[in-house]
């Protein structure tokens, strides 16, 4: 029996009721593989542990991320909690990402059965994968920016290190995939706009050495407003899509957008030591403690965290039996993203169907 030792992150807003809810369908599969557990080690950290501590990260939760197997975290945030340069002073990524040195954001987009999206497409004719550079970029910035009352400035950094690293990343999870649902071609696209700015020509052609490595994976280049249309218009022919840190943020809500929302789409912060865990929404505050909010995208977060730590059968359990809630329609996420009959009713009908 395989003892995995998890921290987890509840976070703020919507964040401690789908991670409960995340927890429970964990113990449920668990019980039912038999052949693994997972050691829970919780840690408060966001914009509640800043407003009691100053601090949204304690060193010793940075530290206790950094022996875990792996970090299952929720949302956090809150609008109101600020710091004096107007940033918000909860969220993580800027200590995790770094701290951990998670350089690969491994974001699924996938449009499940029984799904009210806005695409003509159908379930199975979208699932892709973008790989968002987690490190570096224009978030290289963050924190750095300088302002005042005339101007502002954000630098883009890309290196060398940093750019081949997310690129080999792309390339080994495209081996590890089916292919494009059209044409079931492995294919990593290089998402950039080398047509306009330096730092993403350095992106293409150093995307372009790597991919010699992989001659077994097809490439395909696309600049990042064409990118844009194309996940909209014809996604069936994306596979694993690699790309600069904030190009991958504003194209992977876009693919959420595409497949009933970012509330559904899980993620995953990959280095080669440490990996963190979580949706992509946000902390949606107005949601909280209301029994409204959808766990759909906490739930395949775990999902993905169990891929990650080599259980993949429970990965798929989960993933099937969301798959069936929403297909038989037990589980319907209304018009406005979220579930109805509440959170714990949609996590009671995966559980069972489990
Ligand atoms: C995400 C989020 C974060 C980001 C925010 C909350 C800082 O939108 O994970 O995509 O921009 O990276
Ligand atoms: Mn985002």
């Amino acid at each position: 029996m395989t003892t995995y030792r998890v921290v987890i992150i509840r976070g703020d807003g919507i964040g401690p009721e789908i991670v409960d809810s995340a927890v429970a369908v964990l113990r449920a599969v668990e019980q039912l593989d038999g052949g693994f557990a997972t050691d829970l080690e919780y840690h408060d950290a966001g914009a509640g542990q800043y407003l009691t501590s100053g601090q949204n990260l304690l060193p010793e939760t940075l530290a206790a991320c950094r022996e875990a197997d792996a970090v299952l975290k929720g949302p956090v945030g809150l609008p109101d909690v600020r710091l004096a340069d107007g940033t918000e002073a909860g969220l993580l990524g800027g200590v995790l990402r770094t701290g951990l040195d998670t350089y690969a954001n491994v974001r699924p987009i996938r449009l499940l059965p029984g799904i009210q999206a806005a695409t003509r497409f159908g379930p199975g004719e979208i699932d892709y994968v973008i790989v968002r550079e987690n490190t570096e970029g224009l978030y290289a910035s963050r924190g750095r920016g300088v302002a005042n009352e005339w101007a502002a400035s954000d630098v883009l950094f890309m290196t060398r290190p940093g750019v081949e690293r997310v690129c080999r990343f792309a390339f080994e999870l495209a081996r590890k995939r089916n292919g494009a649902p059209r044409d079931s071609i492995q294919k990593v696209t290089c998402v950039d706009k080398s047509n306009v700015l330096r730092s993403f020509g350095f992106f293409r052609s150093i995307f372009t050495e790597i991919a010699v490595a992989y001659p077994d994976i097809a490439t395909d280049y696309l600049y990042a407003d064409a990118a844009a249309q194309a996940l909209v218009m014809d996604p069936s022919r994306f596979d694993v899509l690699v790309m600069e840190n904030f190009l991958g943020d504003i194209l992977s809500d876009l693919g959420g957008g595409t497949v009933g929302g970012i509330g559904l789409c899980p993620s995953g912060n990959i280095g080669d030591g440490n990996a963190y865990f979580e949706p992509i929404h946000g902390s949606a505050p107005a949601l909280a403690g209301r029994d409204r909010a959808n766990p759909i995208g906490q739930i395949l977060t775990t999902a993905l965290l169990l891929d990650h730590i080599g259980q993949p059968g429970a990965a798929r359990r989960i993933e099937r039996a969301i798959e069936d809630v929403l297909d038989s329609g037990t589980v319907r996420i209304g018009g406005d993203g979220c579930p109805v009959g509440g959170t714990r009713h949609a996590t009671g009908e995966i559980i069972r169907r489990l």
